[in-house]
């Protein structure tokens, strides 16, 4: 396998992970579960969250009175998750478990669904997406959102920019650079995310992904062959975006509203 395929060296540095993106997710949640009351059934009490990292979500989830379900693939920052959890009062409300995008299914029901951050990406072939989407859609009550915040292909002759910034949780101080380079013929995205830990012991750790590159009209194609409806792209901003002209690579943490048909 693609050894870059679950961007396995970074996830399991869980906590340097979690400093790296320590930002408030305060405010996107809340837009988030707007947005499951606005297109789905009803104010959301319970949330699911494929690939949920060191559980930052769910503990915020947690914190406004949801119940939340997560689940990764990678086990160190799933034991990062569950520890938090626990450390913050929050386990009988909110779970982190093992699973996989490609197949994880549960037997509850789940108000609404939510992948941050392009973890969406990481499902690479057609029949992977169709696996991943259809499995959400029977975990959710008819109706259900899910939102998947996912980004596109540049547009033609632009470049993805790299993106840096700084981080740090006493003792430790770094630096992330993240590095994209895009395959348009093969549909993929080739991306590196150096960590320069500069304190309390200096050293760098290197992680290449693999993820798949979009495009707008083949994830409404796939999405709505597999039980759901897109109803809405938001931006980064939570600005509705029109049909036209499509979005495209430029725009960072686009919020697609997935609404359950039957
Ligand atoms: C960018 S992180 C996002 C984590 C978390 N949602 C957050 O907002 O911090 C991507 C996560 O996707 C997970 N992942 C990658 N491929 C996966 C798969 N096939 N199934 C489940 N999780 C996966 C990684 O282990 C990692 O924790």
């Amino acid at each position: 396998m693609d050894p870059g395929r679950h961007g396995h060296e970074l996830y399991s540095h869980a906590e340097l992970y979690d400093i790296a993106y320590d930002w408030d997710v305060t405010r996107e949640l809340q837009f988030v579960l707007t947005c499951m009351e606005f297109y789905g059934p009803g104010e959301p009490a319970r949330i699911l969250e494929p690939a949920c990292g060191t559980g930052r979500n769910l503990v915020c989830l947690g914190h406004m009175g949801l119940e939340a379900v997560g689940y990764d693939v990678n086990l160190e920052t799933l034991a990062f998750a569950t520890r938090r959890l626990a450390e913050e009062g929050m386990q009988e409300r909110c779970r982190a478990l093992p699973g996989d995008m490609r197949d994880f299914r549960l037997k509850e029901r789940f108000d609404g669904a939510y992948t941050a951050i392009n973890s969406f990406r990481y499902l690479i072939a057609d029949a992977e997406v169709r696996a991943h989407l259809q499995a959400v859609a029977a975990m959710l009550v008819t109706g259900g959102v899910y939102v998947v915040d996912l980004s596109y292909a540049m547009p033609p002759r632009r470049r993805p920019r790299t993106i840096r910034w700084s981080a740090g949780r006493d003792p430790v101080q770094l630096q992330v650079v993240w590095r994209t380079r895009e395959d348009r013929q093969a549909g993929l995205s080739h991306e590196t995310c150096t960590l320069e830990v500069e304190s309390p012991e200096p050293r760098t750790i290197e992680t290449r992904h693999t993820t798949r590159l979009w495009q707008p009209a083949e994830f409404r194609q796939l999405v709505e062959g597999c039980g759901f409806r897109l109803d809405a792209i938001y931006d980064a901003g939570f600005q509705h975006l029109p049909d036209h002209p499509p979005p495209h690579g430029g725009l960072d943490n686009l919020y697609h509203v997935l609404v359950k048909e039957r």
